[in-house]
């Protein structure tokens, strides 16, 4: 039972100190409790009964010194149950979100963005309320049901029977009024993930929504998972209203049945007042932990559902981890040279399995310094070539070598460090230009982040704001246009010169003529590097050393432009879609970096 919270205590140890102490202060405010209670007979028997006013203040003055005591003791047992409970939070959302950045593409692809997120609020959020009532309730109540009882024991024993019975009957209606109050919790934290779900979703594409005037159908969308939550956060509200009427009128019924039939004692002599009026107050002490111990069981079984999913990203592996045959290079020797053999891939579906190979069989060499263009209709596996470089995903078969060495036996910080990547989708971070362009390499100085801005052909823009390197980069880069921020992203990427530079798609929004001026200046500043660009524009990747025509994951042609002019009739088909037919413009080709020197051995 419990699994996931008995492994919770287990892993984390910092939460062992104050679970101790918590309940330490909970075991003394609970004797204390009874002490006060007991100290009711004193006060009636001896005090009120033999008309003793001293005793009446004594005692009173007793409870009152106790009740101070006994309320330090319970402060104590709170602040420890909640350090408890929120130390129990804060490690669960650093552990996971630490798991996060530890998992690699293919783990991500598998998990929601939303889903991480609401596992990172509102399932932690529910572990802790779990933790704290079991904290606070979970020993405190059988505690003071045992106690209770047998201060009944020792007390009346005559009248334990009339315990017994209120017991009873307290199981009995607590038993119906919980009845499918869990699967009500359970439905009301799924209804909580729809909301969240629609929310990060529609807030996330706020402006596609705008843009396709499809505010109507994301309010309606909303309304109806906001309107699902909404009832099933009142079916349990409705049920535990019903909750604290109902034990009233027990207890209430149960110390009338004690003053019927403990009064009878009291006239024929065989017991007192004081005894009756103790056991009256033992009686409400025994109702409710037991209703707070039925109380909790939702909260539990809720919170033990959502440890479980929390831990689901915890036990996650990472697909691509350091080898343990992994051996430390020294970057600065590493040449560029890339070498593809027989390298096949497939992405894995949500169950983990391949669906299909996506890349087939790809032999390619790329010498140090060589500029290789990587053409294809959209989703023929560009992307996912150039991905398998810096190991976002490992091959399926086959192998990539940076160097002769495999990159599955690079330790993946170097190999970061090797290839500099500007991805498709150009994400800046909130803060300044200056840190996002030092976002690999904190340690660069300014020389080296304008030289690589106005090789991005960054500077020229970013100069012209006041604030300059310092200029604020709101959340994802809102505040600047899709080709700045491309350009940003190309900074980045190549700010710490690495030997391997690949530009994914990176120029796509630039007119071509700022796509020429980028161009050219990543030659010069990047002469020694590798230089992989993905293009859809034929033009961005005309004189490069090599071109790699991609289709359906199958590498058809491979060639200089002119060599694949010859050969290749998809790579004419595409040239002639995109420049013009050659047969009218046989003089000149079209190109940004015509003219220009590639640099690097052909
Ligand atoms: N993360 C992923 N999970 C599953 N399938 C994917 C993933 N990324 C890409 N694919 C699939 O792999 C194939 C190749 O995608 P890839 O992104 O490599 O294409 P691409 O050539 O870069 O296209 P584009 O020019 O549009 O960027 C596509 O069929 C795509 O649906
Ligand atoms: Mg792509």
């Amino acid at each position: 039972m419990y699994k996931n919270f008995r492994r919770l205590l287990v892993i984390y140890k910092g939460a062992r100190g104050p679970f101790i102490v918590s309940q330490t202060f909970l075991a003394f405010s609970v004797l204390l409790n009874l002490a006060i209670v007991a100290l009711n007979g004193t006060l009636v028997n001896d005090g009120v009964q033999q008309g003793n006013i001293e005793v009446v203040i004594s005692t009173a003055v007793w409870m009152i010194g106790l009740t101070l005591i006994q309320t330090i003791f319970a402060l104590g047992n709170s602040l420890y149950a909640v350090l408890f409970a929120e130390g129990t939070a804060n490690f669960l959302r650093v552990g996971t979100y630490r798991k996060i950045q530890t998992l690699s593409f293919g783990n991500l692809d598998r998990f929601r963005t939303s889903d991480l997120l609401v596992r990172l609020t509102s399932d932690i959020n529910n572990v802790k309320q779990a933790v704290l009532y079991g904290i606070l309730l979970l020993f405190q109540a059988p505690f003071m049901i045992v106690m209770a009882v047998a201060m009944a024991i020792f007390l009346l024993p005559s009248l334990l029977w009339l315990m017994i019975v209120i017991m009873v009957v307290v199981s009995v209606v607590l038993f119906f009024l919980l009845r499918g109050v869990q699967q009500m919790f359970v439905a009301r934290q799924q209804a909580l993930d729809g909301v969240n779900n629609v929310l990060q979703e529609a807030l996330a594409g706020v402006r596609v929504v705008k843009a396709f005037v499809r505010e109507r159908f994301e309010m309606q969308r909303f309304a109806k998972v906001s309107n699902t939550w909404l009832d099933a956060a009142l079916s349990p509200a409705y049920r535990m209203a019903l909750f604290v009427p109902s034990l009233q009128l027990i207890v209430y019924t149960g110390t009338a049945a004690l003053y019927y039939f403990g009064g009878q004692g009291v006239f024929g002599g065989t017991t007192n007042l004081g005894e009756i009026v103790v056991f009256s107050n033992v009686l409400s002490m025994v109702v409710g932990p037991m209703a707070m111990l039925a109380f909790i069981i939702p909260f539990l079984e809720s919170g033990e559902a959502s440890c479980g999913r929390v831990f689901e990203i915890l036990d996650e592996e990472a697909e691509i981890q350091d080898r343990s045959t992994a051996k430390p290079v020294d970057v600065s020797n590493i040449k560029g040279r890339i070498v593809f053999e027989n390298a096949s891939f497939g992405y894995r579906d949500r169950a983990g399995k391949t669906t299909g190979l996506v890349l087939e069989k790809i032999n390619l060499t790329i010498e140090p310094g060589q500029t290789i263009g990587f053409l294809g209709a959209t989703g023929s596996g560009k992307s996912t070539l150039v991905n398998l470089i810096p190991r976002f995903y490992d091959v399926l078969e086959g192998k990539v070598t940076i160097d002769g060495i495999n990159v599955c036996d690079l330790p993946q910080r170097q190999l970061h460090q090797i290839v500099g990547m500007a991805l498709q989708e150009s994400v800046l971070f909130s803060g300044t230009v200056r840190a996002n362009i030092l976002f690999s390499r904190p340690d660069l100085d300014d020389d080296e982040i304008v030289a690589a801005a106005q090789a991005a052909d960054a500077d020229s823009f970013v100069s012209r704001i006041p604030e300059q390197y310092d200029a604020p980069v709101s959340r994802r880069g809102t505040n600047f246009s899709g080709g700045q921020r491309q350009r940003l992203a190309i900074a980045r990427a190549l700010a710490s010169r690495p030997p391997i530079v690949i530009l994914d798609d990176s120029t796509s929004a630039l007119d071509m003529a700022t796509e020429a001026r980028v161009q050219e200046a990543v030659q010069g500043l990047m002469s020694s590097s590798t230089k992989l660009y993905v293009a859809q524009r034929i033009s961005t990747v005309l004189t490069a050393d090599k071109i790699v025509l991609l289709e359906h994951g199958r590498q058809v042609a491979v060639g200089t432009h002119a060599e694949l002019i010859q050969t290749s009739p998809l790579y004419r088909e595409i040239y002639e879609s995109q420049l013009g037919k050659l047969d009218e413009q046989p003089e000149r080709i079209a190109s940004p970096l015509a003219g220009q020197s590639m640099g690097g051995t052909a």
